[in-house]
């Protein structure tokens, strides 16, 4: 009979597991406040703190509030804000998305002026201020044989998504970030700032932005749903990675600053591919219905929502993010802290 010695040359891994301490000290990925943007919902009125049926912990804010928010970020070393607004009327040309009164142009006034160091950024869309909930104009499309269906006209909707990054620019927002995903929008708006002088005014591109169920409790908080048909015709379809190589490229190539990729979650591959590509810095948007599920979880106790959030958030990170928009800014500030 022999005897087999079984050579005991395997890797010890758990060796740097034993305490928090050698945990922390060997972690390659570190989350901080400071990689946040952090959504605000704005509204007319007055006194308004309400809360986002869809989004619990989410507020609609009136332009009273924004002060006292702006000084909880700061005190959360959170950098950045992006505003979204609810405007009082829409109508077939989202005219309020530019109006120089226009709730978000209002909202970025009054946020520079008590809070100078926050990074204001502005989404630059449509679809809160349409009637019919598009990211564009309509145009009849009538193709022969077909009966006449609405379509949004990506060329005439260009010169009106100039004109909001503009009344943007003008409220003094620090930067504008283009959602629509018309084509050409960021070389348009690229060309429109520079125009009026704004040579130092940043766009970040939502560049690969998918036509994603994700952004559902958004649009409840947005009332900006489309009201017929859906966002495939400008948004991108969820199966396609080197398509969102190559919108980043093009967003790149026409002017943007800082590219994103949307949703966050089922794109990690995006984000790592995205990173390798391109030296620009790249923005995640944890979506609204990634943030939803969380507090669902949560809220029935199945999960531990401070746990499973900055586990998400630094898996994000990890992918190649260096930014995240993300409805999770405080609470993760908060436990970071
Ligand atoms: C506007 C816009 C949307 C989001 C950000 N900007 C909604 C959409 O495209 O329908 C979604 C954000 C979220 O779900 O948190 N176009």
């Amino acid at each position: 009979m022999t005897t087999r010695t079984i050579p005991l040359d395997f890797t010890r891994t758990r060796r740097l597991r034993g305490s928090q301490t050698m945990r922390d000290l060997v972690r390659e990925t570190r989350l901080s406040p400071q990689d946040f943007i952090y959504p605000l919902f704005v509204a007319h009125g007055t006194g308004i703190r309400q809360e986002i049926e869809s989004m619990p912990g989410q507020y609609h804010l009136s332009l009273d509030q924004l002060a006292g928010e702006a000084t909880e970020l700061k005190s959360l070393s959170i950098p950045a804000v992006i505003l979204f607004g609810l405007p009082a009327s829409k109508d077939e040309v989202g005219s309020e998305g530019y109006a120089p009164d226009g709730i978000v142009q209002q909202a970025v006034r009054t946020l520079k002026q008590a809070a100078p160091d926050l990074v204001v950024i502005t989404d630059v869309c449509m679809c809160e201020y349409t009637s019919h909930g598009h990211c564009g104009v309509l145009r009849v499309a009538q193709d022969p044989g077909a009966e006449a269906q609405a379509e949004v006209d990506n060329d005439a909707t260009l010169p009106l998504l100039v004109r909001t990054a503009l009344s943007h620019a003008d409220a003094g927002a620090d930067m504008v970030a283009p959602s629509d995903m018309m084509d050409g929008r960021v070389a348009a708006i690229r060309d429109g700032l520079d125009e009026a002088g704004y040579v130092n005014t940043p766009i970040m591109a939502y560049a690969a932005k998918q036509a994603s169920a994700f952004y559902g409790p958004f649009r409840v908080a947005a009332d900006s749903a489309p009201q017929f048909g859906d966002r495939r015709s400008y948004q991108m379809d969820p199966g396609n990675a080197r398509e969102a190589l190559r919108e980043i490229e093009a967003d790149i190539e026409e002017g943007a600053d800082i590219v994103m990729v949307k949703p966050a979650l089922p794109n990690l591959d995006i984000i790592a591919r995205a990173r390798e590509a391109f030296d620009h810095p790249l923005a995640a948007y944890n979506v609204s219905g990634e943030y939803a599920m969380v507090k669902a979880a949560a809220a029935a106790g199945y999960v531990d929502e401070q746990r499973i959030t900055l586990e998400i958030l630094t898996g994000i990170k990890r992918a190649g993010a260096d930014m995240i928009i993300t409805y999770h800014a405080k609470d993760a500030a908060r436990w970071l802290t």
